[in-house]
């Protein structure tokens, strides 16, 4: 019978964490539960950094970017002894159930607690990267995509007035999610992403017989995981002869007001994730799957994420 549940959120913070906690401290006051929040994620548990919450302590966030319960990657939650420590604290405050706010890092260090102490565990998918294998849109990644796309259209404006080449690098660590999405709704020329092998020469030639032809100013996305924006804009200066900017955008990236659909997918993902517990479903992580609000194993999420990148890719060619 679970009666009182611990909420944190780790790993890189993710616009629309804010709304989660919002959502699960009011459904699981209605759904008369006890809902604990639990300070910097792991490390929380670890040296019982956490307090009872009500309505009200969550009043007032669900427009605000990161989280107020803050976040840390904890090393020491990998251990034997913070795993332990971090239980202690779960026994002494008569927690029955966790709900962890994050990515496929924070789920795997829940699967593995939830097995070793016998604790059951429900994730909540956020994370700007969207890279978690079985969920198809985690929450943050639609106002990560809006605010690196606020910059490539900005971006545009002196690229084609000043007739250069841009290399812009967005973040998403090994996935190349929020480069393919930025790069089709911001009529990129092109997209380097981890995921896909590039033909740096063939880039450079289309560069050049572009601009024969009259094509004055590319904007090129490149994924920090496939490399750095500065040595692909040197490199194609050396190749092409024609002035290249490279731009960094970095943790702006993470920041902000969440968006209605982030907000909305927090709201929802957070119902479904007391749902689960309560039906006893734990180990399971909540994202949205084919359009709609499910839950995949936390087992499934530790694979590499598999995505159609070809299509993606195409498209954003055919549209250039
Ligand atoms: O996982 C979110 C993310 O922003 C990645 O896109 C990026 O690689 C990483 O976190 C940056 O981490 P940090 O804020 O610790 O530098």
């Amino acid at each position: 019978m679970i009666k009182r549940i611990a909420v944190l959120t780790t790993g890189g913070d993710a616009p629309g964490m804010n709304a989660a906690i919002r959502g699960v401290v009011r459904y699981g006051i209605y759904k008369k539960l006890e809902v604990m929040g639990v300070f910097r994620g792991w490390w929380g548990l670890i040296n019982e950094d956490l307090k009872l919450f009500d309505h009200r302590s969550v009043s007032g966030i669900v427009n605000l970017g990161g989280t107020i319960l803050k976040t840390m990657r904890c090393t020491e939650f990998r251990t034997k002894e913070g795993q332990e420590r971090a239980y202690q604290t779960i026994k002494k405050h008569a927690i029955d159930a966790i709900l962890v706010i994050g990515g496929n890092g924070s789920f795997s260090a829940a699967d593995a607690f939830s097995k070793n102490y016998n604790i059951p565990c429900v994730g909540i998918a956020a994370s700007i990267d969207n890279d978690i294998n079985g969920i198809d849109m985690t929450i943050g990644w639609d106002t990560a995509i809006n605010t690196a796309l606020n910059a490539i259209d900005n971006i545009r404006d002196t690229a084609t007035s000043m007739e250069r080449i841009f290399v812009v690098e967005v973040m998403g660590r090994e996935s190349g999610s929020i480069a393919l999405a930025v790069a089709l709704a911001g009529g990129c020329e092109d997209v380097i992403i981890p995921e896909r092998k590039l033909d740096f020469a063939s880039m450079c030639h289309d560069i050049v017989n572009g601009n024969v032809k009259g094509k004055i100013s590319w904007i090129i996305v490149v994924a920090e995981g496939a490399g750095s924006a500065q040595d692909f804009a040197k490199k194609i200066t050396t190749l092409t002869n024609l002035e290249t900017r490279a731009l960094v955008l970095g943790h702006i990236q993470r920041g902000g007001r969440p968006t209605a659909l982030s907000r909305d997918i927090a709201l929802n993902l957070s119902r479904a994730a007391i749902d689960c517990l309560l039906e006893a479903k734990g180990n399971k992580a909540v994202g949205i799957i084919a359009g709609k609000v499910a839950s995949v194993d936390f087992e499934k999420t530790l694979f590499k994420k598999e995505t159609n990148i070809e299509a993606a890719y195409n498209l954003i060619k055919v549209m250039s």
